[in-house]
């Protein structure tokens, strides 16, 4: 039997080198091992997924989508959660969001992204994937872009969003979730990527020169002293390593 060595660690900062998710290879392997059960089989856009992942890559997109398991797990709460107007803030290529669109059909999707290199990509997979119908693709930073999606709905033009997953710059974290809570229907999930970054969320003296870890404190901080919301942190480890969720329920 293989034996793969175990993290060792006592702060954040010996496991995660600067708050970032650090991989070891016990984790990869429950991954490989869950993926090859759970994720390929009998799924039939498994193929399209990976044209997605693929065709990111050749372009060069940063190497930090959501991983398939972690694709396969949002789109499922979602689907638990019937929703079928989602909001995501940060597209890269469109890996996550094309995991939603493929899960539920009756699912539409917003989806934000402010660089021109991601949005081309995103584009393509998009197109590439047959879920163009279900996907509007939205180009511009966030907080110029979100203001006019919530006016929108405010003036019945768009329907309220009953599932968010925030995966864009960290440091406007809760900039992003306070304006989607504005957005969401009573009962809406809020989801934001990337909260523990290997630990580094409970290391304070990080958050002092890591302006992720700062943005990832923020959200969590607020979303404890915020009445319109209940919030956890789930952690999650695997092929990006130890990270986590922040979910919130919207009262
Ligand atoms: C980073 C961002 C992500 O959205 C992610 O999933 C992993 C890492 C980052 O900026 O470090
Ligand atoms: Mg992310």
């Amino acid at each position: 039997m293989t034996s793969y060595p175990q993290p060792d660690f006592k702060k954040a900062s010996d496991f995660g080198g600067g708050g970032k998710p650090r991989s070891f290879p016990i984790y990869t392997a429950v991954d490989d091992y869950t993926n090859a059960q759970l994720i390929v089989p009998n799924n039939k856009f498994h193929d399209v997924l990976e044209a997605t992942r693929a065709h990111s890559e050749l372009n060069e997109l940063p190497d930090i989508a959501v991983s398939p398991t972690q694709g396969k797990f949002l789109a499922l709460l979602a689907h638990m959660k019937g929703a079928t107007h989602l909001l995501e803030i940060g597209t890269l290529g469109a890996y996550s969001t094309i995991w939603f669109a493929s899960l539920n059909p009756g699912m539409k999707i917003v989806t934000v992204e402010n660089s021109p290199r991601h949005i081309k990509v995103a584009r393509e997979n998009i197109s590439r994937s047959g879920f163009e119908d279900q996907i509007e693709l939205l180009q511009g930073p966030g907080a110029a872009l979100l203001p006019v999606v919530l006016e929108d709905i405010e003036t019945g033009k768009r329907p309220k969003f009953d599932f968010v997953f925030i995966d864009a710059d960290k440091e406007n974290n809760w900039l992003y979730f306070d304006i989607a809570v504005k957005m969401c229907a009573p009962g809406a999930c809020v989801i934001v990527d990337n909260v523990v970054r290997g630990g580094g969320l409970a290391d304070a003296e990080l958050a002092e020169t890591d302006s992720r870890v700062r943005g990832s404190r923020q959200v969590v901080e607020e979303v404890g002293r915020d009445a319109r919301v209940d919030g956890v942190v789930t952690m999650t480890a695997g092929e990006k390593g130890i990270d986590g969720f922040l979910m919130a329920l919207v009262k």
